[in-house]
């Protein structure tokens, strides 16, 4: 695998060029996006910091030229708006929907065999857009929000244990919003359950920051994160370049694991050169699968709310 796009060069579009280009495991990265001049200037200034990070991948800047996108290997969608303070991703719905659709056909008109990485928000109704648009099979288009959610896990375990993250290893699965469902039962420090390690009003409060992490950033700044989002889509573009099988959580077509179908959600993948090779199928409890429904249904009626709007744009 050699080449990489990404789409659209705002906060999490650059940061995950820049994360990619850092790993130095593809030759080309193309970032492409509506505004004027702004990947352009965004990738002149990545290639200038190769020499102090010393990579020798070629950033490529384009302003919505998706000839310079052909025969990439994997895409990575970050167009869209992003959430301001008050908003939750899914009154982002109607706006992203007709973004994702229209850059998905773009590149997959000149890239008919690359694997799609969707960031854009709401994140579960847009990877389905994307699948919907690309026409790709369902193992080949993925969404980034468990990486991330899962990092904002470890970080809190991190800072309340004072380990390091590195020995921490954690499974959330669910939509990407405040239904997502963080499993601490499956959460471990150096091999420890962190049932042994925290009582449960100390893992229930960090589960609830871990569910309105997004939110919490989105209060100080005003805009959402981009280095911890742009960071976990690389991490999932180098699982998939370096074939490495790793397992992670990621927004997967599923077609009756856990009892869902006809949906993209969270659950553990395996991740290799042709996208999401494995859906990995762990047991969960009664109150975990509880919370797994509870969270398909929220993606299934912002399923029927893209509907709707589809709807509404078709007939004026
Ligand atoms: P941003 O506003 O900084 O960047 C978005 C970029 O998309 C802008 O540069 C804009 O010009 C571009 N764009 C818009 N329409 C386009 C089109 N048709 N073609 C090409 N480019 C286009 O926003 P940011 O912070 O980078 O967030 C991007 C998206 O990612 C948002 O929807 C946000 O909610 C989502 N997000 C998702 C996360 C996740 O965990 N899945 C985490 C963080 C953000
Ligand atoms: C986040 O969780 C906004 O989805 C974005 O930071």
């Amino acid at each position: 695998m050699n080449k990489v796009t990404v789409i659209g060069a705002g906060n999490v579009g650059a940061t995950v060029a820049e994360c990619v280009a850092r790993k130095d495991m593809v030759s080309e990265v193309v970032l492409i996006d509506i505004k004027q001049g702004l990947s352009e200037g965004k990738a002149l200034d990545l290639l200038e910091a190769a020499p102090v990070h010393l990579f020798d991948t070629h950033v490529k800047g384009v302003t919505n030229d998706y000839t310079a996108t052909a025969n990439s290997d994997i895409c990575v969608i970050t167009s869209g708006i992003p959430r301001r303070p008050g908003m939750s991703r899914d009154d982002l719905l109607g706006t992203n929907a007709s973004i994702v659709r229209s850059v998905t056909e773009a590149f997959v008109a000149r890239s008919p065999n690359a694997i799609i990485v969707v960031v854009s928000n709401p994140l579960d109704v847009m990877t389905y857009v994307a699948y919907t648009a690309s026409g790709l099979p369902g193992y080949r288009v993925l969404g980034m929000a468990g990486v991330l959610d899962t990092a904002r896990f470890r970080a809190f375990i991190a800072e309340a244990l004072n380990v390091s993250v590195r020995d921490i290893q954690t499974l959330l699965m669910g939509g990407h919003g405040d239904t997502m469902v963080p499993l601490p039962r499956y959460t471990t420090i150096g091999g420890i359950p962190l049932t042994h390690l925290m009582d449960s009003d100390q893992i229930n409060q960090i589960v609830e920051r871990v569910k309105t992490g997004g939110g919490e950033i989105v209060q100080l700044m005003g805009t959402s994160a981009w280095y911890a989002p742009g960071a976990a889509a690389a991490e999932m573009v180098e699982a998939m370049v370096k074939d490495s099988g790793r397992v992670l959580p990621c927004a997967a077509w599923l077609t009756g694991q856990y009892g869902l179908e006809d949906l993209f959600i969270g659950v553990p993948v395996r991740l290799g050169r042709t996208g999401i090779q494995e859906i990995i199928e762990v047991e969960l409890n009664a109150d975990e699968q509880r919370l797994l429904d509870t969270s398909a249904e929220h993606v299934r009626a912002n399923l029927a709310a893209l509907e709707r709007v589809l709807k509404a744009s078709n007939d004026s």
